[in-house]
């Protein structure tokens, strides 16, 4: 069994690294300010394998693992947030779903532009109300003999307003619970599929965040992912993934801020010398930098029970909810070390803990997480 440890990943990060440092940390705060992610550095993570990293090479992908996965938006994410969860949202949330669940004719058509030629991906579960009860969407699906027709809203959907192929969750029948939920590969230009609005957001602003309206859009039924009727499971077995995902973007920017605020505090004079010789400082420098060990330590154990085929819901759920909640209190503590300068828009502290705040929502909320480990926990003797 391979171990984080392994050369190859030491090398991988390695590589991201100097990648992250120089393609990407330096656009972050542009793409901030101007809420976009611009065209060249999407073409640069194409050219580079990194938005099809885990996807088999026969399917235009780089043939990596999910560490590796987790690896990369780790390091994308501290370069910028926004960055990270547009890789995130497209390889976890969009491909996964078509390399594990779909047919041979489905990947063969859809992976290779999703991985490595310039096609977007999303995901569309929830709704205006269906959010964390995602069973109770009412998209809805009809059957209309060789091909369904879906219609309905889907909110707060990443990539939303870039992407050219989504997976859509609509009911086959008409249910108030999970049931009767059916996943679908929908090609975004399809007649009726619209991007409706882009959501002005707190944080993450140069990753999109779309509003989308299904009206009479046509499917084939070739595009069923899985069976008809059991697309909640593909939802939440994709979700598991994309919290592994979601955690590793929160590694990534809560690295981003503590390597700030320790830079900082060395060059920082108060009270005749460097803050970093105050105690204060330097206890939270220390609680910083032991629970970002511990939740890279939580995504990389999740990931590589996922690479070897163990179950990995609990700790996908674990590693989300730790990775997430230590992210928010690290960015604060990043912007209370640079005290008056954190709080400025000329230091990346503020954009980084404007950033954190969706890693406690998105995916699963934290209480969701929370359930869903209690769950695991409780269930069976
Ligand atoms: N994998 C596969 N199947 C699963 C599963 C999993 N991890 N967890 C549960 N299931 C199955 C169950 O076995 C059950 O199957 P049966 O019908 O055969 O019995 C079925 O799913 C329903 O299970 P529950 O009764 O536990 O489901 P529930 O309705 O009580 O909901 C929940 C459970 C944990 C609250 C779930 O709804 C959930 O995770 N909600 C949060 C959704 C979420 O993360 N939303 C974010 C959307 S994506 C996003 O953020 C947008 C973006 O673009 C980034």
């Amino acid at each position: 069994m391979m171990s984080m440890y392994d050369a190859q990943y030491t090398e991988l990060r390695d590589l991201m690294s100097k990648f992250s440092d120089t393609e990407v940390a330096p656009l972050a705060h542009q793409i901030d300010h101007d809420a976009l992610i611009p065209k060249a550095l999407i073409n640069k993570l194409y050219e580079n394998g990194f938005m099809g990293s885990y996807i088999p090479e026969e399917f235009g992908g780089a043939g990596m693992d999910y560490t590796s996965y987790a690896i990369i938006i780790e390091e994308l994410s501290r370069g910028c947030a926004s960055t990270g969860v547009l890789v995130s949202a497209h390889t976890s949330l969009c491909m996964w779903p078509i390399l594990n669940y779909g047919t041979t004719e489905q990947k063969t058509k859809f992976l290779p532009g999703l991985a490595s030629g310039g096609t977007i991906g999303c995901f569309c579960l929830s709704e205006p109300n269906a959010g964390s009860d995602s069973g109770g969407l009412t998209t809805f699906a009809e059957d209309r003999g060789d091909h369904f027709e879906i219609s309905g809203v889907k909110n707060w959907i990443t990539n939303g307003r870039d992407a050219g192929i989504a997976i859509v969750m609509a009911k086959t029948t008409k249910t108030t619970d999970h049931k009767g939920v059916t996943a679908f590969i929908v090609e975004t230009n399809s007649p009726g599929f619209k991007v409706q609005k882009v959501e002005e957001k707190l944080g993450i602003k140069g990753s999109s965040t779309a509003q989308i309206w299904l009206d009479k859009v046509k499917v084939p039924k070739d595009q069923v992912i899985g069976v008809v009727g059991q697309g909640f499971k593909v939802a939440l077995s994709t979700l598991d993934g994309g919290r592994i995902g979601i955690a590793s973007q929160a590694v990534g920017i809560a690295e981003a801020a503590f390597r700030y605020a320790k830079k900082y505090s060395k060059e920082r004079i108060q009270f005749g010398k460097p803050i970093a010789e105050l105690q204060a400082v330097q206890f939270m420098l220390a609680d910083m930098s032991t629970k970002i060990a511990a939740a890279r330590l939580l995504v990389m154990h999740a990931s590589h029970l996922k690479d070897n085929g163990l179950p990995y819901s609990k700790e996908a759920a674990q590693a989300k909810l730790f990775a997430s909640e230590s992210c928010m209190s690290i960015t604060t503590k990043a912007i209370q070390v640079l005290g008056g300068n954190g709080y400025s828009k000329e230091y990346p502290c503020e954009r980084h803990f404007r950033d954190a705040k969706i890693t406690e929502i998105y995916e699963g909320t934290s209480e969701i997480q929370r359930i869903v480990i209690a769950a695991n926990e409780l269930k069976g003797t």
